[in-house]
């Protein structure tokens, strides 16, 4: 973790209030995982006071070179929106533990609501590498124009499911309607074949075996509803979370998350959780 200045090579919108911001992190030589994040000081002076938690979108060919994704809802991202290019942001960072990446694993479902796609990109480039996998990515949204990243994500030959809650783009409705289905398809493909089973109606629930890890970020009655079905179907799920942050250190305990063993910090033992634990 470094504190460090940012130069401002790309502030592009890229859908209504979305904007991808390409940083290069003056003299930095560390590493950077998917589902890490920095603390943004939005503008050039201490107003606001506080730093703005965004997450690892892409990492460039030198892990100098970051990329973020952000919607613009308050003061902080809109000043951000604002940034020229070649000025300076400070940041802190990178902060946080980042994705568990399975490597045994071949068969992946990435679940993104809204913005949530921001930090499942970058995870989607670490996945993309491994030999024979399947990658599922569902992305919703309220409308067609917020859907964003489709073309990055079939780039990297995943299989792309939509869903909007109008309708105006893929299936009407909310992401979590279309996993279950998604959970199924992996399910024929994968474990079909190794329970023997002769036609799809002799796969049940009951004869499921667990085919897939998935990752998921977005607001918390998704990830709440993605806990449920990842429950049943026995899934291996890691979340990645947002609380509001003060310190993003560790020290303040402003971020702080219920989990079956106890509170835990999102800034400094998050973002990333296992889906499982976390108490709704
Ligand atoms: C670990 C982490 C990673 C994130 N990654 C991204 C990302 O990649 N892209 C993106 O668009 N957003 C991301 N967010 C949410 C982002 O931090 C907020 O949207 C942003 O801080 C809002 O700032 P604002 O000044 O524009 O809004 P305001 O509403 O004016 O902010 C007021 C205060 O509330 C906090 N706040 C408001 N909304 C959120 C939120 N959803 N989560 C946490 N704090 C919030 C702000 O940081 C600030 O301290 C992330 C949040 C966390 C915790
Ligand atoms: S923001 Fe201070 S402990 Fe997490």
């Amino acid at each position: 973790m470094v504190h460090t200045k940012a130069e401002i090579l790309i502030n592009q919108m890229i859908a209504p209030d979305h904007f991808k911001m390409v940083l290069r992190l003056k003299d930095f030589r560390g590493s950077v995982k998917p589902g890490q994040f920095f603390h943004i000081r939005a503008g050039s002076d201490y107003d606001p006071l506080l730093r703005r938690p965004l997450s690892i979108h892409r990492i460039g060919n030198s892990t100098d070179i970051i990329e973020i994704l952000y919607k613009v809802v308050g003061k902080g991202t809109q000043l951000m929106s604002r940034r020229s290019k070649d000025t300076y942001l400070d940041v802190i960072g990178p902060l946080g533990n980042g994705f568990k990446i399975a490597k045994r694993q071949r068969n992946f479902i990435i679940v993104a609501g809204g913005m949530g796609v921001a930090p499942l990109l970058g995870l989607c480039d670490e996945l993309a590498k491994f030999r024979k996998k399947n990658i599922a990515v569902i992305l919703g949204a309220k409308t067609a124009d917020y859907i964003v990243c489709e073309k990055e994500f079939r780039d990297l030959k995943a299989t792309v499911l939509v869903a909007t809650e109008d309708g105006s783009r893929g299936v009407k409705g909310l992401v979590t309607d279309v996993l279950a289905d998604t959970i199924k398809r992996f399910d024929l493909r994968e474990t079909g074949i190794k329970l023997g089973a002769k036609n799809t109606s002799e796969l049940t629930i009951a004869n499921y075996q667990p085919g897939a890890t998935l990752y998921t970020c977005g607001c918390k009655a998704m990830l709440e509803q993605v806990a449920k079905i990842c429950r049943r179907y026995n899934l291996e799920a890691q979340a990645s979370l947002e609380e509001r942050m003060g310190c993003g250190l560790g020290a303040c305990m402003g971020c702080v998350v219920n989990t079956v063993s106890g509170y835990k910090r999102v800034c400094k033992d998050g973002p990333v959780f296992e889906l499982g634990e976390i108490i709704f």
